[in-house]
């Protein structure tokens, strides 16, 4: 039996607190408060960065690439190849998202010559966006820095909202700080050269901005399909998605409140991501918040009335884009424990964002270990 409907309070519902129009898909620039990110979506990221660039040239530019990105995204933007553009590359994925990371790209802008009125650009990924990002505050008390991001996770989600961090002694983002990048570029052309598990895995971000915010983006983007994108509509999509996230991080940018409706899915999510780093299968982020929605969308149905219809359809459409993860029994107490690291607990209580329908969130939802027991098991039942 999984729909046990209980009587509950709502914190909030989005809809009375957001009507928005969707954007126009061309170049667009969203300023809307003073300290939050401005979000260019171009076709053309060199036009707009001989725009930025020419102030900081004299003080330098150095630009964070992997190895991946270095190859497929740097040549597309020949504004950065000027003589005071330095390139710093780092080993590309999320093992190498450490202090030793950013002590050997502080290590380098100091012997490149950098100071505090140069100019810090990432190219990459959501690793690169959140290390990158954490470098550049840090140096020399904060240097100015660019996101552009080069994944469809980073493009809808890690590039926006200011959480920079790093990963340490075995848990995801333990160190870090909020500061936001002085602007973002989003082109969707760096989408073509990323592998489809990598684009997969973004996608369940924007499933997440999807449920959490309203039916109709979330009727847009089910149809989802990898190996059959058409741009315009995908450019759309990823628009909107930027948008869901804008709402949330202007409106609550510390994480006091509204915020944790971002956090959906990741409550369970991120303790399977770290666990699955002490395996031979280690997940990406969105293979693992996958797994975080489908748990909390089972505690989400018993506990706040989530529709059985809604859930079974949502992780229908997952399923159709993700192999199994397995873990056993005996590991729950494991991932549990991963739980208890998470930086939205208050004492000793788990804390969750659940849902009643879609676009309705209620934060600060606590379930008791066996609820979270019984939605890992949840997971494995529906995937024998
Ligand atoms: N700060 C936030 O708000 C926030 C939100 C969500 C996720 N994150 C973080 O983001 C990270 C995951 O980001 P990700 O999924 O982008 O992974 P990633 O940064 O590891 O990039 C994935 C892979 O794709 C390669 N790549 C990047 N762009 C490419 C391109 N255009 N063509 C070919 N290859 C390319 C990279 O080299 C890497 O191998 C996690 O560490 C997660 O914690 C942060
Ligand atoms: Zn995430």
């Amino acid at each position: 039996m999984l729909f046990l409907p209980q009587s509950y309070k709502p914190v909030f519902s989005l809809q009375e607190f957001c009507n928005f129009d969707c954007f126009s898909p061309k170049l667009l620039s969203i300023t809307i408060m003073e300290n939050v990110e401005n979000v260019y979506f171009t076709q053309n990221p060199n036009e707009l960065l001989l725009q930025f660039i020419p102030e900081y040239e004299k003080n330098k530019v150095f630009i964070l690439v992997d190895e991946n990105t270095r190859e497929h995204c740097l040549p597309k933007l020949q504004a950065l190849s000027g003589e005071s553009c330095n390139i710093i590359e780092i080993k590309s994925g999320e093992s190498h998202k450490n202090f030793d990371t950013l002590q050997f790209i502080w290590r380098q802008l100091s012997a490149l010559g950098a100071n505090r009125k140069s100019l810090f650009i990432n190219l990459g990924g959501g690793v690169i966006g959140d290390m990158g990002g954490m470098a550049a505050s840090l140096y020399k008390r904060g240097m100015t820095f660019i996101n552009i991001p080069t994944t469809l996770l980073a493009q809808v989600d890690a590039s926006v909202g200011g959480k920079l961090a790093v990963d340490f002694d075995g848990l995801k983002n333990e160190i870090g700080l909020f500061r936001n990048p002085e602007k973002v570029l989003i082109c969707t052309d760096f989408l073509k050269t990323l592998d489809i598990r990598e684009l997969v895995s973004g996608y369940v971000e924007m499933i997440k901005h999807a449920v959490i915010h309203d039916s109709t983006h979330w009727n847009n983007i089910k149809k989802f399909s990898p190996y059959n994108i058409q741009w315009d509509l995908m450019l759309h999509n990823i628009q909107h998605s930027v948008k869901i996230k804008q709402y949330f991080v202007t409106k609550d940018p510390q994480e006091k409140n509204i915020r944790k409706a971002l956090n959906f899915g990741h409550t369970i999510g991120h303790a399977i991501e770290s666990y699955s780093f002490s395996t031979s299968t280690p997940l990406l982020h969105g293979e693992a918040v996958a797994i975080g929605i489908v748990c909390e969308l089972y505690l989400s149905n018993i506990k706040n009335g989530f529709p059985l219809k809604d859930m079974l359809e949502i992780i229908e459409v997952i399923n159709q884009h993700f192999h199994v993860f397995e873990y056993g029994y005996k590991d729950y107490d494991k991932i549990i424990e991963l739980m208890s690291h998470d930086k939205k607990n208050e004492a000793d209580r788990i804390n969750f964002t659940l849902l009643s329908k879609i676009g309705k969130f209620d934060i600060d939802q606590f379930c008791s270990k066996s609820e979270i027991y019984e939605s890992l098991s949840f997971y494995k039942q529906i995937n024998k």
